[in-house]
């Protein structure tokens, strides 16, 4: 059987810096899924999906191909291949980021990424990063951790990462933008997101990168001490 750790929080609170780093320290698998409700959304984009053609957006998260190519760049977040396209900038564009959150509410889209994660983390140890992962996809999850970080300090990160990328924003559009996504994504009806009543959350806000990543690896080696000592 494999250890499952599940990260959860709000856009920009570092799910994907920390869930890279931890699963490097540790040897695990790592699986961003917000990247695959972003290939789904780019397909809806490009293809002119309506919103309410829920068979077709079915259909397209059925039967998309998508491979992570490692970044051997500890800061920057993995190649993204979509049908052996690399769409690892387009999936993170305002266009994309626009209306998200609307795809993401879908419970039908949602019950059939639901098993293409379940099947990733069968037979490898992995550490999962989402909005859902410790309350839906792996409620029993080994390890349950909910990061968080102030707002504004969210759409600071947020910003930096566009600018440094060349894409053009304000700071204003980028924290207009993650308040809308941390409203629709904690009020949907399906799986909002929210912090599991047994997660540790981690407030990042004052944190740097190596503190949050050096607290996840100390309470992943606790409890895998502990489940042996059970055992
Ligand atoms: O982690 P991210 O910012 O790349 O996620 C983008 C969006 O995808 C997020 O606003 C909501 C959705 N998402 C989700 O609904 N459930 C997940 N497990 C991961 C992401």
């Amino acid at each position: 059987m494999s250890f499952i750790i599940a990260i959860d929080g709000p856009a920009g609170s570092g799910k994907g810096t920390i869930t890279k780093r931890v699963a490097n320290k540790i040897d695990f698998l790592r699986l961003d899924t917000g990247a695959l409700y972003r290939c789904l959304t780019l397909e809806v984009i490009r293809n002119k999906i309506e919103i309410n053609d829920i068979p077709k957006m079915t259909d397209i998260v059925r039967n998309m191909k998508i491979e992570f190519v490692p970044n051997e760049d500890m800061d920057e977040l993995d190649y993204v291949f979509l049908n052996k396209e690399n769409v690892t900038k387009e999936i993170r564009s305002n266009e994309v980021n626009n209306i998200i959150s609307v795809i993401s509410s879908i419970k039908e889209v949602r019950n059939e990424m639901l098993q293409i994660q379940r099947n990733i983390a069968k037979e490898k140890n992995t550490i999962m990063e989402g909005r859902d992962i410790g309350t839906v996809v792996f409620p029993n999850a080994d390890l349950k951790i909910y990061l968080n970080a102030d707002i504004e300090e969210r759409a600071r990160r947020r910003y930096k990462e566009n600018m440094e990328k060349g894409i053009s924003t304000t700071y204003e559009e980028v924290l207009q933008i993650l308040k809308n996504r941390d409203k629709i994504d904690m009020e949907r009806e399906v799986a909002p997101l929210k912090k599991a009543e047994d997660a540790i959350e981690i407030d990042s806000t004052n944190m740097s990168i190596e503190e949050v990543v050096d607290k996840v690896v100390e309470l992943y080696y606790n409890k895998f001490k502990k489940l042996k000592w059970l055992k």
